[in-house]
């Protein structure tokens, strides 16, 4: 028999989510709940992936999941117009505030992004997109550019243009200053992370943001905020709004569906007339589907009344603090990068504020002993040194106590190998 991981190359299909074999033992989910996975030896461990932060609320959460049987039960894929997709897209332009007020579903974060390219292109007649330095926008070719540590990202005194899609600097007023004066008129869209979490969360500076608003507003072109990854995670609202991003478009998915796969684009009245008018083509079968709707409407219903403060961010701010402790304790400097719900591990005093200074700050020995050492004491995070840790409403008093003191583990760890 050919071994599964061959039938299945890796084990996974999405490549980023094969963790490794550790200490001889492998890492299979069998099952997941709230904030805890309990792999195939029966173990379980706090986990911070969280789905890349798709269960916001938790795994398996109890309301979305009665919502989606009974969705199940009543036919999940009528293929016509249902009355649940109407009231999905009604659910989630509660989030967009008297700017944002349409949206239009589609199964991934991925289409999300190319629609919302698509619609910009449509609406400026413009080919041209620039997207970060470090931003990771779906796996398609097009966005498949940039990419932390990819040879495109490093400083030429050229541009780099592929697929009609270039890139740009955040916190880099020269880089933007510069993009506008070469490619302003041909530019549809600028699309980026409101706070790259794929670049371990760094954060545009208000100053950086004020200009790039202003230049779009100048020359006409549109701005996509990428929330596929951060969205929901400052509050009910958009995290565009949070970081004063003024954008056209909002790619999301993940978090709003609690771990079932949909996503949606939302957008202002203006840039959804291309819809409206249907000079730009929507499609998808799965898209907007009751079964997606149905658990797209319990993470809405709960996260409008949510206390976020209590009930996910004091989590995030007393994990941060406990980890630079942990390795205060050990005579280590670290810090955190991003916002309560989703941060970023840095082995520096400050956060790096630019892609080139996050490269320069970049430890991947420390990352991985830390990795490896939460690992064997009972909290999963992401592996990677650009990777982030996602709280989520279901973490509470007990998980924080087994994640600190793995984290006091992983800091006499990083001591000990004298990496920082
Ligand atoms: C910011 C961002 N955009 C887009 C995507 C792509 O979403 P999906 O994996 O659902 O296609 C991701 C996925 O991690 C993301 O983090």
């Amino acid at each position: 028999m050919i071994p599964s991981n061959e039938v299945l190359p890796g084990g996974v299909s999405s490549g980023a989510r094969a963790l490794g074999v550790l200490d001889g033992r492998d890492f299979v989910v069998a099952s997941s709940k709230g904030a805890w996975l309990t792999d195939t030896y029966g173990t379980r461990f706090v986990d911070y992936g969280m789905a890349m932060g798709a269960n916001l609320l938790g795994h398996a959460d109890p309301a979305v999941v009665e919502a989606c049987i009974a969705a199940l039960r009543s036919g999940s894929m009528p293929g016509f117009s249902n009355d649940q997709e109407s009231r999905a897209a009604d659910a989630l332009v509660r989030i967009g505030g008297e700017r944002v007020t349409r949206a239009t579903f589609t199964t991934t974060g991925t289409e999300a992004v190319q629609l919302a390219i698509r619609a910009a292109r449509g609406k400026t007649g413009r080919q041209l997109v620039a997207k970060t330095v470090g931003g990771y926008d779906g796996w398609l070719d097009n966005v498949r550019f940039g990419l932390v540590e990819s040879p495109e990202t490093e400083r030429t005194n050229t541009r780099p243009v592929q697929l009609d899609v270039t890139l740009l600097r955040v916190n880099d007023m020269n880089d933007l200053d510069e993009l506008f004066r070469e490619y302003g008129n041909d530019l549809a869209a600028i699309l980026i992370e409101p706070i790259l979490g794929n670049t371990a969360c760094l954060v545009p500076t208000p100053e950086w943001i004020a200009r790039l608003n202003a230049l779009c507003a100048q020359y006409g072109v549109k701005i996509i905020s990428d929330e596929v990854m951060a969205g929901l995670r400052t509050g009910f609202g958009l995290v565009a709004d949070t970081i004063g991003l003024n954008a056209d478009y909002v790619s999301m998915g993940k978090a709003i569906g609690t771990g079932v796969p949909v996503a949606a684009l939302l957008g202002t009245q203006d840039a959804f007339s291309v819809f409206a008018d249907g000079s730009v083509p929507r499609f998808g079968t799965y898209h907007g589907n009751p079964l997606v709707c149905a658990a797209l409407i319990a993470t809405t219903d709960f996260l409008s009344t949510a206390d976020y403060q209590t009930g996910l961010f004091d989590y995030g701010a007393k994990m941060r603090a406990g980890i630079v402790e942990a390795y205060k304790a050990e005579g280590l400097s670290v810090c955190t990068a991003g916002f309560d719900a989703v941060f970023s591990l840095w082995f520096t005093e400050t956060p790096p504020a630019t892609y080139d200074a996050a490269m320069a700050a970049l430890n991947p020995t420390a990352s991985r002993l830390n990795y490896e050492a939460l690992r064997r004491n009972g909290v999963i995070a992401l592996p990677s040194p650009w990777g982030r840790y996602f709280a989520s409403f279901s973490h509470g008093a007990e998980e924080l106590e087994v994640t600190l003191a793995a984290f006091r583990a992983a800091a006499a760890s990083v001591a000990e190998a004298k990496c920082v």
